[in-house]
């Protein structure tokens, strides 16, 4: 069957690293997730769009809000561009594997959405750093799934657009995509953590 293919082909013929594209969309990847965590660092800090908002969290924590919604969708949009770029693979052009992404991109597209949902506007967006904190942890539907079911969705959706079309490369920056969140995580999680707990602590104190 198709082993032949594989056996005979390298990585080189699978993903076209000449392409410019191809790097603008890595770039492009690891931008968003670095931007979002020094911005929110830095409003934790300093409340830097607190203070660009006259003194107003919310304001600041929507207009967050925007700007990584409009870096995601431009991200998105350089991602499918790239794929254009790039050979596509016959092994992959098949009703099955159509099938199977479509699956895919609606699943994470659910995750992506409920997870919305559950949070809210302000808990989706890193309102923690604008001190806008959620009462409790939320445990429902898609987080009794999984922990990041953000994260995971997307990884998904962009697995799901390279299967759709075909294409290796696709699957490289899916790839990428999964590390970038992760290594996210490991910075997000411990310090959302410590703000949580800092609220327990002085409310401790207040009720001593
Ligand atoms: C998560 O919650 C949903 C909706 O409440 C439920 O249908 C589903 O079975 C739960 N999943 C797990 C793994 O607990």
């Amino acid at each position: 069957m198709s082993t032949k293919a594989f056996a005979t082909s390298s990585i080189t013929d699978l993903v076209d690293f000449n392409q410019q594209s191809l790097l603008v969309a890595a770039g492009s990847i690891a931008f968003n997730p670095i931007f979002w965590n020094v911005v929110a660092r830095q409003e934790y800090h300093n409340k830097v769009l607190t203070k660009l908002f006259g003194g107003n969290s919310r304001y600041g924590c929507y207009f967050l809000a925007v700007v990584i919604f409009g870096i995601g969708i431009l991200r998105d949009t350089i991602y499918e561009r790239a794929l254009r770029d790039q050979p596509a693979l016959d092994v992959l052009q098949t009703d099955t594997v159509k099938m199977a992404a479509g699956g895919m991109f609606l699943a994470g597209n659910v995750l992506v959405l409920s997870s919305m949902w559950a949070l809210g506007l302000t808990g989706t967006y890193l309102g923690d750093y604008f001190g806008i904190l959620m009462d409790a942890r939320v445990t429902c539907f898609p987080f009794n799934i999984t922990d990041a079911p953000m994260y995971y969705g997307s990884t998904l959706s962009f697995l799901a657009t390279a299967l759709w079309f075909a294409k290796p490369a696709g699957i490289l920056l899916t790839a990428l995509v999964f590390v970038v969140y992760k290594v996210a995580l490991t910075y997000e999680d411990p310090f959302t953590a410590e703000i949580y707990a800092k609220r327990e602590r002085t409310r401790a104190q207040k009720s001593k």
